[in-house]
């Protein structure tokens, strides 16, 4: 073998070896954080459902939670809000919500089960950041129409208070309705509808 083949040959141990020690490394970092959740948080982990208790969330106000690790909006949409969502219809993609990012039982103008609690999945159907929550209406940034909503500060998607995309804006669709049902009348588990919203 030529010098140069020795070389190839050398480095390609190497590359191979480094790989065989990375997968080692991380095999032992994954197994002990594995090892060390407990059940539940092994459960979230996996996809189970999660409880938001929206018992001391005020009118107008939002609430995170996680599910599957992606951020989950719960925002209680006060009486005004919910007046105005319909104002934004002429200036929206999807107005009816007719493309299917939304469980049938949200297919309705508020895209909620009731219409005071909004349940969204947070994150912008562009490229994946997550939207801010502007609730305020007419601020001078967002213009004297905005009623409300959320915006994309990546590159400027903006969605009314229903989760409902505006015209004119890089993200295509609604923001995702996750399944949920409420457990009683302060607490929503999202992830699962038991068949039942
Ligand atoms: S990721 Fe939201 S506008 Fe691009």
């Amino acid at each position: 073998m030529s010098a140069q083949g020795v070389n190839k040959m050398r480095r390609r141990v190497l590359v191979a070896a480094t790989s065989v020690v990375g997968a080692i490394g991380a095999g032992y970092t994954l197994v002990p954080f594995v090892a060390s959740m407990n059940p539940s948080a092994r459960a979230r982990a996996a996809g189970a459902p999660v409880e938001a208790d929206v018992s001391k969330l005020e009118p107008g106000a939002l609430l995170r939670v996680k599910w599957r690790g992606k951020p989950i909006w719960v925002v209680y949409r006060t009486p005004e809000m919910l007046e105005a969502l319909s104002s934004n219809d002429p200036r929206l993609v999807d107005p009816s919500s007719t493309v299917a990012q939304q469980p049938e039982y949200c297919q309705n103008p508020t895209r909620s089960i009731k219409p005071e609690y909004l349940v969204a999945i947070g994150i912008c159907t562009h490229l994946g950041c997550s939207p801010t929550y502007r609730p305020e209406f007419a601020p001078e940034d967002l213009g004297e129409q905005w009623k409300g909503g959320f915006f994309c500060p990546c590159h400027g998607s903006k969605f009314d208070l229903a989760a409902r995309v505006f015209k004119g804006v890089p993200a295509p669709t609604n923001l995702v309705i996750p399944k949920h049902t409420y457990l009683n009348d302060t607490t929503i588990l999202v992830g699962e509808d038991r068949g039942a919203a």
